[in-house]
């Protein structure tokens, strides 16, 4: 991706006044947030408060209403979460979209298998650069799996949800947003999770990450968004608030 050009304050991926509604409901109103690069912001709220909405428009997967996307400065219009990879920002859902019955590297490559060609007639897997390249992408992020040789389904829930990022890794995204990805996954687990995501942003990635784990959010997020009924409340920055304060923003709406 090309982000030299990019001013060393500009924000790398910015919304503006982006509006969503679902036939009469208002599910996201007018809101706007930058990611800067190297920058984790969480985007917590309620249940229904259009956190997985916002993500959807930002990914591809749903159209605004109004208000614009800018990356890198300029506006993009997304017509499908293909657009988006293309464009440099990867998906992490929550239902990871792993093969459990393939092992890592297969994992990895999913659907962008390398080949090569056997008689200049038919192409065979490339086995052997695949696990490779997948050993080098997993020792840059510092991801650690005890095999990668069994079905991912071996791996514990932590280290699935680390492949499932380091597949994303693949194409040098720019931008990584991640619907709950420390959700369900125990405290060693979590932390597996979390260092990964420490990482990704020390590596100069843009990564918005919806939690409802506050605690999560403390340790790792630069920034916190707070939207309530398709509003943004406020977002702050981590080290000048409190766990109090957040909590107020999320249940009373008040900054
Ligand atoms: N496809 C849809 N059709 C109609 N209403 C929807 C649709 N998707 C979401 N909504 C509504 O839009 C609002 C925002 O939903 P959204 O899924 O964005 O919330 P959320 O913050 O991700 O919640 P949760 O924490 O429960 O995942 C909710 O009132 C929800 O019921
Ligand atoms: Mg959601």
């Amino acid at each position: 991706m090309i982000t030299e050009a990019l001013e060393p304050h500009q924000p790398l991926l910015s919304v503006r006044d982006i509006d969503k509604s679902y036939g009469g409901l208002r599910a996201i109103d007018g809101v706007s947030l930058d990611i800067k690069r190297g920058e984790i912001v969480a985007l917590v709220g309620d249940n229904g408060a259009g956190k997985s909405t916002l993500i959807k428009m930002i990914c591809g997967a749903l159209r605004p209403d109004g208000g614009e996307i800018l990356l890198r400065g300029a506006p993009v219009s997304f017509g499908s979460p293909k657009d988006a990879t293309d464009s440099g920002i990867e998906t992490v859902h929550q239902s990871l979209g792993l093969v459990e019955t393939l092992n890592v590297p297969e994992n990895v490559f999913l659907g962008r298998e390398k080949t090569f060609r056997v008689f200049g007639l038919f192409n065979q897997l490339d086995l052997p650069k695949m696990r490779a390249e997948t050993r080098r992408l997993l020792e840059k992020f510092r991801i650690s799996v005890p095999t990668l040789n069994e079905p991912v389904f071996r791996l514990s829930g932590g280290q699935r949800q680390t492949i499932a990022i380091s597949r994303l890794l693949l194409s040098e995204p720019d931008v990584i947003i991640m619907d709950e990805p420390m959700a369900a996954l125990g405290v060693d687990e979590g932390r597996q999770v979390m260092d990964l995501v420490v990482n990704l942003r020390d590596q100069g990635i843009a990564v918005l990450m919806i939690s409802h784990n506050l605690e999560h959010v403390f340790q790792i997020a630069d920034r916190i968004a707070v939207l309530k009924n398709g509003r943004l409340v406020g977002v702050v920055a981590t080290a000048e608030t409190s766990r109090e304060a957040v909590v107020a923003m999320i249940t009373l709406g008040a900054a």
